[in-house]
């Protein structure tokens, strides 16, 4: 197999290892590693989240909303019955292939798309609303707090309308197993990781989106609330669904995502007008 790297050359990574990273059909053999698009410069930093509405006007949401995210969710209140997702849009998809990079925290993955139509994307369903399946990124540790514990790493699998704004985010977080016998088979698909300090995009990476939903019992139970984005400009109106069970990797797969990611996780949040399984 031949491997061209069009403008980076990372030759550390031996073609072979990706074996998930072949043609696919509408792509041919594009199959390049680049710079992230998906790198921005950020004026944040995680660790001082508490106080991200100083830096900019722009950013006063995430101080004054009343939707914030993440929180801490309490199973003894129980879990929803409500707004349950459908996932069954993703059955059409397979198959994806997008772009796998690491977003300076964590590995992150964005879906293929024609132009700025969302709607081919891989669909998800909650009441009356079809949203679509546009990338996902992880975050170290989890983002989400269930009875005050928090899980090694947290998987934002984001939804957006047919015009590309995100409404939904399916938050899963990851804990490692202690049975010698499970492994994550999402983690499993995945190339080899790319280091947070690596700008590295590779495309045409091919992917499975309902392994993520099928490894937490396909999100049947679940909490769900209104909520926001975890990271400046925090911006409100989002639904949350964070699944019951947690996503189990091996402690291989625990030990690989760990040394990829770097800490992003947002101080918990106030519960004010969250509606939590409302
Ligand atoms: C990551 O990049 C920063 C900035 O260039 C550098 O200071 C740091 O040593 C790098 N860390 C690792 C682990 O490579
Ligand atoms: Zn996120």
């Amino acid at each position: 197999m031949t491997c061209v790297f069009a403008i980076l050359a990372v030759s550390v990574h031996a073609c072979d290892i990706h074996k998930n990273y072949l043609s696919h059909p509408h792509l041919g053999r594009r199959q390049n590693l680049r710079r992230a698009e998906g790198r921005e410069e950020l004026d944040w930093e995680y660790s001082r989240s508490f106080d991200w509405h100083t830096i900019r006007p722009e950013y006063a949401t995430c101080q004054s909303g009343t939707n914030q995210s993440p929180i801490n969710l309490i199973s003894s209140q129980g879990l929803a019955t409500t707004h349950q997702p459908d996932f069954s849009g993703y059955a059409a998809h397979p198959e994806v292939a997008g772009n796998f990079f690491n977003w300076g925290f964590g590995p992150a993955y964005t879906l293929h798309h024609e132009g700025e139509d969302f709607s081919t994307l891989p669909a998800m369903k909650f009441d009356d609303q079809t949203l679509f399946l546009s990338g996902w990124h992880i975050h170290l540790p989890s983002e989400h707090l269930v009875d005050g514990v928090r899980s090694r790493a947290e998987l934002h699998m984001v939804h957006v309308d047919a015009a590309g704004e995100a409404k939904s985010v399916v938050g899963i977080r990851i804990d490692p197993s202690q049975d010698p016998n499970v492994k994550s088979a999402f983690m499993d698909s995945l190339p080899e990781l790319i280091h947070f300090n690596d700008t590295a995009e590779m495309e045409g990476v091919m992917t499975y989106p309902m392994a993520q939903i099928e490894e937490v019992s396909s999100v049947k139970e679940y909490w769900t609330y209104q909520g926001s984005l975890t990271t400046p400009p925090c911006s409100e109106g989002l639904r949350w669904f964070v699944p019951k069970d947690s996503l189990k990797v091996s402690v291989e797969q625990m030990v690989k995502l760990l040394g990829a990611s770097r800490f992003s996780h947002r101080v918990e949040q106030t519960v004010l007008l969250h509606q939590i399984n409302v």
